[in-house]
C-alpha cells in the first residue's frame, strides 16, 4: 500500500476534530441550548448547510463575504457554506412560512463555517445555537430575546457574564437624516464594529455630513455605561433633533426596562458608538462577554427589513446566536465543571468463549431494558477484562460463567466498591437500576 503524505494526513487548517470528551461537552451544551427554546416555544427547523452564495451573501458585511467557503457545485451554482443560520431561517419564513400566523418562534443549531484567521475561540468550523423571533416589533420581542440568552447563560452554568447592548437606529437615523448613502453607512458601521471610531468619524466627515452631525456623533460615541435605562435617555439627549434617532433611543430604554424587570439579573453596559459586522441589523443590538475573554460569546439583534429582501412581506424580527465552542471556553475559564451526568456502563465479561452466545443474548435482553451494555469482545481474561473497566470508568460487570448459569445465574460485580454478588438473570435489569 503506498500511504497519504504527511501533510493529508492532519486536519484542514482551523477544523478540529472533536475528541469524545469535547464532542460530549459540545453536546451537552447543545442540549441546554434545546431546553431553553422548549422553555421559551421556539420551534426547531433544519434547513440546508449549502445555500446559493447571493442568499448568504446578501447583507452579511462585506468581512463575513470575503471569508465565506464558496465554490461551484457540479451543476455550475455558485453556492457556499453558511456562516450563519439567520439568511436561511428569514429564506424560509419569506418563502415558506408566510400564512403561518404570527409570531414565529424559530430555533436551530448546527455548524457553520468562516474562513476567519485561527486563533484561540476562533475556528472556520464552528458552532452555534440560534433563536429567532418573528412578526414582533415591540420592545416585549427584544427583550425576550435578552432574557432567553440570560436563561441560556445560567442555566449551562456560566456565573459571570455580561451583555454589551446599542442600538443601529440611534446611528443610522442620525446618518440618514444627513443624508449619508447606505453604502457609506455601511462603512461607517464597519469601522464601528472594528472600534476604529476616529476613522469611522472621518468617514462621516468625508460623506459630507454637517458639523452639527459630526459633533453630535462625537458626544454620542462617548455616552458608555452600566445604567441601561439612564445610558439610554442620556442617548436621546444626545441626538436630540435627529428624529428617527431619538425614536431609537426610546426604543432602546423600552427594552432595557423590560428586560431588567424580567429579573434576569445581568449586567448590561450600553455603549452608544457599539455596532456589528452584519449588515442587516435595524435596531438593538447585543454580544455577551465574560471576563477575561475579550472574544463575544454570541450576539444578536433585531433585523426588521431582512425578510422582505427575500420576497417576502415586511416581517420584523430579532434573534440571538449563542457561540457553543466560546461558550466552553469561558466554561472552562471559570473552572465550571459540566454537569454532565454519567449513566451507567455496564461491561458483560463472558469467562470463555463458550460463553459468549449466552453474553450476547443477555446483551440484548439488558438493552431492550434500556440498560447501555458493553460487550467484551477482545477475547480477554476475566481479569484483564475487569481491569480495563475500570480504566474505563464502567459501573458494573456482569460476568457469565458456565457454574452459575447452569442455574440462570450470573456474577455482579459492583465497580466502585469492588463486591459482588451473585444474581437470578431474571433480577438482573431490578438489580441494575438500585
Ligand atoms: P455573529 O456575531 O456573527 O452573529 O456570530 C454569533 C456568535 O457566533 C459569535 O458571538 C461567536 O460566539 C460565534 N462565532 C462567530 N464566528 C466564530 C468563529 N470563527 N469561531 C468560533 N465562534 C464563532 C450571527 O451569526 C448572527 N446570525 C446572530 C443573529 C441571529 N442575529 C440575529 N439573529
Amino acid at each position: 500500500v503506498s500511504t497519504l503524505a504527511k501533510e493529508f494526513r492532519r486536519t484542514v487548517r482551523g477544523m478540529r476534530d472533536l475528541m469524545a470528551n469535547e464532542a460530549e461537552s459540545l453536546r451537552f451544551i447543545e442540549q441546554k441550548t434545546r431546553e431553553v427554546s422548549k422553555l421559551y416555544g421556539y420551534e426547531e427547523v433544519i434547513t440546508p448547510l449549502v445555500e446559493h452564495y447571493e442568499l448568504l451573501a446578501a447583507k452579511l458585511g462585506e468581512d463575513n463575504r470575503k471569508r465565506m467557503y464558496v465554490f461551484e457545485d457540479l451543476g455550475g451554482r455558485k453556492v457556499a457554506l453558511r456562516p450563519e443560520f439567520t439568511a436561511s431561517i428569514a429564506r424560509l419564513v419569506a418563502t415558506k412560512m408566510q400564512s403561518i400566523p404570527r409570531p414565529l418562534r424559530l430555533f436551530s443549531v448546527g455548524s457553520l463555517y468562516r474562513y476567519d484567521e485561527p486563533q484561540f475561540g476562533r475556528f472556520r468550523e464552528f458552532w452555534q445555537a440560534n433563536y429567532e423571533l418573528f412578526g414582533s416589533d415591540k420592545p416585549e420581542a427584544d427583550a425576550e430575546i435578552l432574557a432567553l440568552t440570560a436563561n441560556l447563560m445560567r442555566d449551562i452554568g456560566l456565573r459571570d457574564y455580561s451583555f454589551k447592548v446599542g442600538h443601529v437606529g440611534v446611528l443610522r437615523g442620525v446618518l440618514n437624516q444627513e443624508g449619508v448613502a447606505e453604502d457609506q453607512q455601511n462603512r461607517i458601521m464597519d469601522l464601528l464594529d472594528k472600534k476604529q471610531w476616529d476613522s469611522a468619524l472621518e468617514e462621516v466627515r468625508k460623506s459630507g455630513a454637517s458639523t452639527d452631525c459630526m459633533e453630535t456623533l462625537s458626544s454620542l460615541f462617548e455616552v458608555k455605561g452600566r445604567e441601561p435605562v439612564s445610558i439610554s435617555e442620556r442617548m436621546g439627549e444626545v441626538v436630540k433633533g435627529y428624529s428617527k434617532a431619538e425614536a431609537a433611543a426610546a426604543n432602546l430604554r423600552e427594552i432595557l426596562t423590560l428586560f431588567e424587570e424580567s429579573g434576569l439579573e445581568t449586567d448590561v453596559v450600553v455603549e452608544a458608538r457599539f455596532a456589528r459586522g452584519l449588515e442587516y441589523y435595524t435596531g438593538m443590538i447585543f454580544e455577551i462577554y465574560a471576563p477575561g475573554l475579550d472574544i463575544a460569546l454570541g450576539g444578536g439583534g433585531r433585523y426588521d427589513k431582512l425578510i422582505e429582501m427575500f420576497g417576502g412581506e415586511q416581517v420584523p424580527a430579532v434573534g440571538v446566536a449563542p457561540g457553543l465552542d466560546r461558550l466552553l471556553l469561558a466554561l472552562q475559564n471559570q473552572g465550571r465543571g459540566l454537569q454532565v451526568s454519567k449513566e451507567q456502563r455496564i461491561l458483560i465479561i463472558p469467562v470463555d468463549s463458550t460463553m459468549l452466545g449466552k453474553a450476547l443474548k443477555i446483551s440484548s435482553m439488558l438493552r431492550q431494558e434500556g440498560l447501555p451494555v458493553e460487550l467484551e469482545t477482545m477475547g480477554r481474561s476475566v481479569k484483564k477484562a475487569l481491569a480495563d473497566a475500570d480504566r474505563r470508568g464502567n459501573t458494573h460487570a456482569v460476568i457469565v460463567g458456565p457454574k452459575e448459569m447452569k442455574d440462570n445465574k450470573i456474577v455482579l460485580r459492583h465497580m466502585k466498591s469492588r463486591t459482588q454478588d451473585i444474581v437470578a438473570l431474571n433480577e438482573l435489569s431490578e438489580k441494575l437500576r438500585q
